[in-house]
């Protein structure tokens, strides 16, 4: 119920006042790591640091070794998680076997044991006419596509944006284009076989303005964006921190504003996090030989309040809207709102709270984040999934 003197004997009071209630946020872009990398991650410590976070839902990305690519690698993933009681995970399936961009999966069968979608996030199908293929298998199962945009014949083995700062830095580039040629693919092919289609992680200006166009023509395309890139430049990579390493690199201010114009505009749908673990060992490599991707759960919100509401890109209502309705929509997903009679997944926010991103405090198991030691504002206080506390902040409530 929603409502001013609900009546509910003996339930616990929580004082929200001055704070938040949102639906809880749920991620489309998660990287779980389980089975196969548990000392980078697990379902356990990957949703404890989701949970902290302020979500409520995690979409698990396959990349995974194995990777989710049948009923019971999905179904093995969602009673994990049922077990670990931080939160729903959704499992997204392979959409070629071993994600090697050849053989299509058994999308029915993915989609009876509850994946709301497959990608082979990490890397894109190479072949044009297998990518065709899968289009129109998933648009028959009417299974919504997640794409990963790059072409790596052009990104190579480039580490950074291709630009003034790959020059000046002497680090293999990674062209906008590699990107964009593949976004413009993958609509189009999408277009063809009339599939649901969702590009993740858009990274740069020109990715926006195709998804623009295809949305104008009424193309069934979303897309999101993570907060890294909506809250950094390549210009941060002269640091040569490989935490500042991710894929698609980080771009340049013009396309942080792009980001965030996109965002503002309702052309990029969601925020999602693409919270990729590494362990510290790897991460401490040579730029080159480092690992890409960064952590993100834990500040998403706080990164998005700064950037986007505080810098006038979005009010509060707008923000929460990319974080819970408009992804659920995307992935037909039966949560993300506080109507009467739908699922208790709360979170309670305390906008004004400022705090320093400690490395102490860090629930994820890697600790790969270049906002470590940063000031951080806004913060989920108390998380309640279907009725129950899961996370709550001490002496906050
Ligand atoms: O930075 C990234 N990390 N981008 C990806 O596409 C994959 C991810 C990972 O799995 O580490
Ligand atoms: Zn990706």
């Amino acid at each position: 119920e929603v409502g001013r003197a609900i009546k509910a004997p003996g339930a616990r009071i929580i004082d929200a006042s001055g704070k938040i209630v949102a639906p809880g946020f749920i991620d489309m872009h998660t990287h779980l790591r389980e089975p196969g990398r548990e000392d980078a991650e697990t379902i356990e410590t990957g949703m404890a640091a989701a949970a902290a976070g302020g979500f409520t839902t995690v979409c698990a990305m396959p990349n995974t070794t194995p990777p989710c690519q049948t009923a019971g690698d999905a179904k093995y993933l969602i009673e994990k998680a049922q077990k670990a009681g931080k939160g729903h995970l959704i499992p997204i399936g392979t959409m070629t076997r071993d994600r090697a961009g050849e053989q299509i999966t058994e999308m029915a069968e993915l989609k009876e044991a509850g994946c709301l979608a497959v990608s082979d996030d990490g890397d894109s199908i190479a072949q044009a006419g297998v990518a065709r293929k899968v289009m129109e298998y998933a648009s028959m199962c009417d299974m919504l596509v997640i794409s990963h945009c790059e072409d790596k014949s052009l990104s190579g083995k480039g580490v950074m944006h291709e630009g003034y700062w790959s020059t000046v830095l002497g680090l293999g580039p990674i062209p906008s284009l590699s990107e964009v040629s593949i976004v413009e693919r993958d609509i189009a092919l999408a277009e063809l076989a009339g599939t649901r289609i969702h590009i993740a992680h858009v990274s740069c200006a020109e990715s926006v303005e195709v998804v623009r166009r295809a949305k104008k023509r009424g193309v069934n395309v979303t897309c999101e964006v993570t907060p890294h890139h909506f809250s950094l430049t390549d210009k941060d990579l002269k640091t040569f921190d490989t935490n500042f390493k991710v894929n698609p690199p980080l771009r340049t201010d013009k396309d942080m504003e792009a980001l965030r114009k996109g965002l503002q505009e309702g052309i990029v749908d969601v925020i999602a996090t693409d919270h990729a673990p590494h362990p510290e060992h790897e991460k401490e490599k040579e730029f080159d030989h480092a690992p890409f991707g960064m952590i993100g759960l834990e500040t998403a919100l706080s990164l998005s309040v700064m950037n986007l509401i505080d810098k006038k890109y979005l009010e509060w209502p707008g923000l929460i809207e990319r974080l819970t309705a408009l992804p659920a929509g995307i992935l037909g997903y039966n949560r993300g709102t506080l109507g009467e009679g739908a699922p208790a997944d709360i979170v309670i926010i305390d906008p004004s709270e400022e705090w320093v991103y400690r490395e102490e405090e860090v629930k994820s198991l890697s600790k790969n984040s270049p906002f470590l030691g940063k000031q951080m504002k806004a913060r989920a206080i108390c998380v309640i999934v279907d009725g129950r506390i899961i996370h709550e902040r001490k002496g906050k409530s």
